[in-house]
């Protein structure tokens, strides 16, 4: 008699991913709010996990990967890999629930349907040494970006969260979508500084300056778009023994 694939693997250490601890709380409260002066939207909903404690365990159990890696430079075309300083862990599993969740409120809040929904756990510390770059404000290439606080209410350090930024220059705040150096090297994105410095993101510098922070609690989802100059926030000196957690989506 054939065996079954779960008895031909019996003799071997098997742990299934259980993608019930990512469920999402049922009558979720959508609050929806536009920031800045071109009324960005911003996608807020708290208690968006059914079992937060559950996720934030699971996270834990997965190996992490120490960023900046030496072996990648987060720039590399093909790198899996950021500028924040910490643990960032990107995740393919499937989390059917999550996903549709994310890509109902997606579509109903700003009106956009995509394909797949990346994910990474990320855990960043403060004063860490990191890629000059990681100081500025970035976009990101998806048309939405967005984060799940995993730090308990008592680990939350200081005003920290997702900040976003204004050009004081030209008033932008988010980018031209323009393959244009010229634009590129005005919101600093190029020559990037690959040089090594302390991390501790802006409020304000000679280019930038912050108009509102997406602030963090444990459990709750923010979602923005990822073309608006933005960066993961936290006050200098805070998040150095416990780091700012999050699981973080691209879509
Ligand atoms: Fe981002």
């Amino acid at each position: 008699m054939n065996q079954s694939p779960d008895q031909e693997q019996s003799t071997l250490p098997l742990k299934v991913f259980d993608d019930r601890i990512f469920e999402v709380n049922s009558g979720i409260n959508v609050t929806t709010y536009d920031v800045g002066n071109h009324k960005n939207r911003i996608v807020s909903v708290d208690n968006f996990f059914a079992y937060p404690e559950k996720v934030r365990d699971f996270l834990l159990t997965i190996p992490q990967q120490f960023i900046p890696n030496p072996s990648m430079k987060p720039t590399a075309w093909d790198a899996k890999a950021g500028f924040y300083p910490g643990y960032q862990t990107y995740l393919s599993f499937q989390i059917k629930e999550l996903e549709e969740k994310i890509k109902k409120i997606a579509q109903i809040e700003f009106g956009y349907s995509g394909r797949f929904i990346n994910y990474s756990f990320q855990r960043i510390f403060g004063h860490s040494k990191v890629f000059k770059q990681s100081n500025w404000p970035h976009c990101d290439d998806s048309a939405l970006a967005g984060n799940i606080c995993l730090n308990f209410d008592d680990e939350i350090e200081g005003e920290t969260g997702t900040s976003f930024y204004r050009v004081k220059e030209t008033g932008e705040e988010y980018f031209h979508p323009s393959t244009c150096m010229y634009r590129k090297s005005r919101y600093c994105f190029t020559p990037q500084r690959m040089d090594m410095d302390v991390y501790q993101p802006i409020v304000e510098n000679t280019k930038y300056i912050r108009y509102h922070l997406d602030e963090h609690k444990f459990n709750r989802f923010n979602l923005y778009e990822g073309a608006c100059f933005h960066t993961a926030f936290m006050e200098k000196g805070k998040y150095l023994n416990t780091p700012r957690m999050t699981l973080s989506i691209s879509y």
